[in-house]
C-alpha cells in the first residue's frame, strides 16, 4: 500500500493485542498484526496518541457484569456480544491520515484529527440506542495504524495542541458527559453535583457545565481540591467524609438545593447523592435529575422507589452520546473551549505499566493517561512521560 506521501507503507505494524478476558497477561505486544487497508469512505490514520479510558479495563476484565460479581461478560447493545479476540483496544485515537480509500478526497492527506471512537448503529444523529465503539466491536488504536471512516475522523489543526493533549479530549468521556448533561436537561445557572469528578468523565463534566453556565460541585478527595476548582469546580467536596454528605453540600451552595446530579460513582453512595436534590422540593424550578454513566463505587444501590416517585427524581442512564453532540464537542475543542487534562504519557509497548499505574494512581492523578505508539514516543510521547506529569 501507498502512503500519501508516495512511500510505501509497512505491512506489518506493531500493536496491542487483547487475546481473551483476564488480566494484564492478556495484552501481548506484537509487531507483525498485518496493516489494515482502508476501504472505501474511510481513511488510514498513522497513531500518534491514544487515550486510556477505564473502560478498557473493565471491557478486558469481562466487568460489565449481572448481579453474579463472578460472572465474566461483555457489554451487548446489539443482541450479541461484539468484543471478540483478539482485539486491538483504545478508543480516543489522535494520529495523521496517511492514506485514503475509494471516494475519498486525496486532500485529507496528512490532516491531524481526533476520531469519533463510536461505531454508530444508523445514521441518526440525534440518537445513539445501540453504543459500541473503535477498541471494542472492532480494533482501536493501541497500534500504530487505524482505517476509519473518513467522517469520523475530525481535522483539529490548533497548533499549539499537542497530539497526546488532544487524545485526552476524546469522545469516550466528553461525549459521554456531554450526553449525561443534555440527557438532564442542564441549564445556565443550576447547581449540578459531579462524582468522579477527577476522572476522564469528571473532568469533562465540570469543563462542559462551566461552557453551558451550569455550577459545578465537585465530589473527589481533598488533595485534588485545588487542581478541581482550577478546573472549574465551584467547590469540591473529599468523598472520604460522607457522614453529613447533604448538610456539607448546603453548606457548599448557600442552601439551595442540588438541581441534577452527574454520577459516575454509583453504589451506595447514590442514595445520598439523591437527598441533596430534595431537601426543599418547592424551591426548586425543575424536577430533579440524575444521570448514571458509571460505577466505580459499586455495581448495586439500594433506593427507596418511594423517594424515587413521591420526589419525582427523574433517572438517566446515558451511554456514549449522538452524532450531534460529538460534532459539538469538536466545535468546542477547536475553538479552545475546552481544555486537555492530560495526566501522563506511556510508550504502547508499556501498556502493562500504563494498566498497573491506572489501578493503582496516587492522590496526584487528575484526568487521562495516553497511550502513545514506540515508534511516534520520542516526538509525541516523552515530552509528557510519568516524570515531567504535574
Ligand atoms: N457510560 C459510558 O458510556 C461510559 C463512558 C466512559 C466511562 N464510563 C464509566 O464512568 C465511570 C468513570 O469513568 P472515567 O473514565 O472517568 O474513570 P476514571 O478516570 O477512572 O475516574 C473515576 C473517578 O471516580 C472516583 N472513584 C474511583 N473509585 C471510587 C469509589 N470507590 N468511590 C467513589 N469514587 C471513586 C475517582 O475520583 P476521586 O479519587 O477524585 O474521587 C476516579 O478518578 C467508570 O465507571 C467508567 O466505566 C462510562
Amino acid at each position: 500500500m501507498t502512503g500519501g506521501n508516495g512511500g510505501e507503507l509497512p505491512t506489518q505494524m506493531a500493536a496491542m493485542v487483547l487475546t481473551g478476558h483476564g488480566g494484564t497477561e492478556k495484552l501481548v505486544y506484537r509487531t507483525d498484526v498485518a496493516t489494515p487497508v482502508p476501504g472505501p469512505g474511510q481513511v488510514l490514520v498513522q497513531v500518534t496518541a491514544t487515550a486510556k479510558n477505564n473502560t478498557d479495563r473493565k471491557a478486558r476484565e469481562g466487568l460489565y457484569p449481572t448481579q453474579d460479581k463472578n460472572e465474566v461478560t461483555s457489554f451487548q447493545m446489539g443482541g450479541e456480544a461484539t468484543l471478540t479476540f483478539p482485539r486491538i483496544q483504545g478508543a480516543d485515537v489522535v494520529g495523521r491520515v496517511i492514506a485514503v480509500g475509494e471516494g475519498v478526497n486525496k486532500g485529507r492527506l496528512g490532516e491531524r484529527g481526533l476520531l469519533d471512537f463510536n461505531l454508530y448503529p444508523d445514521a441518526r444523529r440525534t440518537i445513539n440506542l445501540a453504543p459500541d465503539y473503535y477498541g471494542h466491536g472492532c480494533d482501536g488504536g493501541y497500534a500504530d495504524f487505524i482505517a476509519v471512516p473518513s467522517d469520523q475522523f475530525h481535522c483539529i489543526d490548533n497548533p499549539e495542541l499537542a497530539d497526546a493533549q488532544l487524545a485526552t479530549m476524546g469522545m469516550c468521556s466528553y461525549q459521554t458527559a456531554l450526553h449525561m448533561l443534555t440527557s438532564a436537561r442542564v441549564k445556565a445557572g443550576e447547581r449540578i453535583l459531579v462524582t468522579g469528578a477527577s476522572g476522564g468523565v469528571g473532568t469533562a463534566l465540570i469543563q462542559l457545565c462551566r461552557i453551558m453556565g451550569a455550577v459545578p460541585y465537585a465530589l473527589s478527595q481533598a488533595d485534588k481540591a485545588d487542581a478541581l476548582l482550577k478546573l472549574g469546580a465551584e467547590a469540591v467536596l473529599d468523598r472520604h467524609t460522607m457522614q453529613g454528605f447533604t448538610d456539607r453540600v448546603l453548606a457548599a451552595t448557600g442552601g439551595h438545593p442540588i438541581d441534577a446530579v452527574m454520577d459516575l460513582v454509583g453504589g451506595e453512595s447514590t442514595n445520598l447523592f439523591i437527598d441533596t436534590m430534595i431537601t426543599d422540593m418547592t424551591s426548586r424550578n425543575d424536577y430533579p435529575r440524575l444521570s448514571i454513566a458509571g460505577a466505580s463505587g459499586g455495581n448495586l444501590s439500594e433506593i427507596l422507589w418511594t423517594k424515587i416517585y413521591l420526589y419525582q427524581v427523574q433517572l438517566f442512564g446515558v451511554s456514549h452520546g449522538t452524532r450531534e453532540e460529538a460534532d459539538q464537542l469538536i466545535e468546542w475543542i477547536r475553538t479552545e473551549d475546552l481544555k486537555p487534562v492530560l495526566h501522563a504519557a506511556f510508550k504502547l509497548s508499556e501498556l502493562h505499566l500504563a494498566e498497573k499505574y491506572f489501578v493503582n494512581r496516587g492522590s496526584n492523578y487528575l484526568g487521562k493517561i495516553v497511550i502513545v505508539p514506540d515508534t511516534q514516543w520520542a516526538e509525541h510521547g516523552a515530552p509528557f512521560a510519568l516524570e515531567s506529569a504535574q
